[in-house]
């Protein structure tokens, strides 16, 4: 049996995605640049846009701006995330089924967001460029642009990273790298419960981006900082899921980072 679409989204979102953490982690390096809470939030690539709606429970006036191409994601977020609100954060929650390089009907933001790499779909320094450019238009005078990424040589090797979790195993597979192009094909397959398979129920062609390319094109596009940040590390050596801005590191074999690029 398939998956429906409420378990390709669920199994997705308990895998790679805890949008409670992600807001108070932007939050909180928000009100560090600026000592003052962000108000306005858009969400680029929001999918079912579980950031936006957690976004307008941290704060009673939070306001928030989810924006994606694709209507199946935006309509199972509508049933997992927007219908559980409360009758005063419902009308503070916007989706739009939109593209990003053009995106209408929103006023300027404290805080955009494009996570989970969604933006390694533009594969030239032109089209990345432009986005980056749009962004930057988009935000207020004090205005901070998170993006996160990943890298190190572990990540561009055709293997497949294995996470069990309760009830769901996790696989994130590199199926196809080129290191001339840094193209490459990425996807993520799920066992479920009954130990039944599900093969590339999402797969990303992308543009692995490296963080002194993006640092350089965030400055291009206008940003007047791009600050790097680094996970803090577990004595066994694995990640502890806080993350510091930094200009030294590690050099691990795979890592996720962000970069915090102020307006
Ligand atoms: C990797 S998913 C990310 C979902 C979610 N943001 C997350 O963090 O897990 C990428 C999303 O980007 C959307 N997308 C791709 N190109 C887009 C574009 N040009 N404008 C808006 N959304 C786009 C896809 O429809 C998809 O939902």
């Amino acid at each position: 049996m398939t998956l429906t679409l409420e378990q390709k989204y669920d199994y997705y979102e308990r895998s790679v995605q805890n949008a409670e953490n992600e807001v108070k982690f932007m939050r909180s390096q928000y009100k560090k640049f600026y000592g003052r809470n962000p108000l306005f939030f858009r969400e680029d690539f929001c999918g079912t846009g579980a950031m936006s709606c957690a976004w307008v429970k941290a704060d009673k006036e939070a306001v928030s701006y989810g924006v994606d191409l694709d209507p199946e994601p935006i309509a199972i977020g509508q049933i997992r995330h927007f219908s559980k609100l409360n009758k005063t954060q419902k009308p503070r929650v916007s989706y739009l089924q939109q593209n990003v390089l053009n995106v209408k009907g929103v006023p300027q933001v404290d805080v955009i967001c494009a996570f989970n790499f969604s933006y390694y779909i533009f594969k030239s320094r032109k089209q990345l460029l432009t986005y980056f450019k749009t962004v930057r238009k988009s935000l207020k005078k004090q205005g901070v642009f998170f993006l996160d990424l990943f890298g190190g040589p572990e990540s561009q090797k055709l293997i497949t990273d294995v996470k069990p979790m309760e009830g769901l195993t996790y696989y994130w597979e590199c199926q196809h790298f080129n290191p001339l192009s840094h193209e490459c094909t990425f996807a993520i397959h799920f066992k479920d419960a009954k130990g039944k398979k599900h093969k590339n129920v999402f797969t990303y062609h992308w543009r692995m981006w490296t963080l002194p390319e993006l640092r350089d094109l965030l400055i291009e596009a206008g940003f007047s900082k791009a600050y790097p940040y680094w996970e803090g590390e577990e004595e066994d050596g694995g990640g502890d899921g806080n993350f510091e801005p930094t200009e030294e590191a590690e050099n691990c074999d795979a890592w996720v980072s962000y970069i915090a690029a102020l307006t």
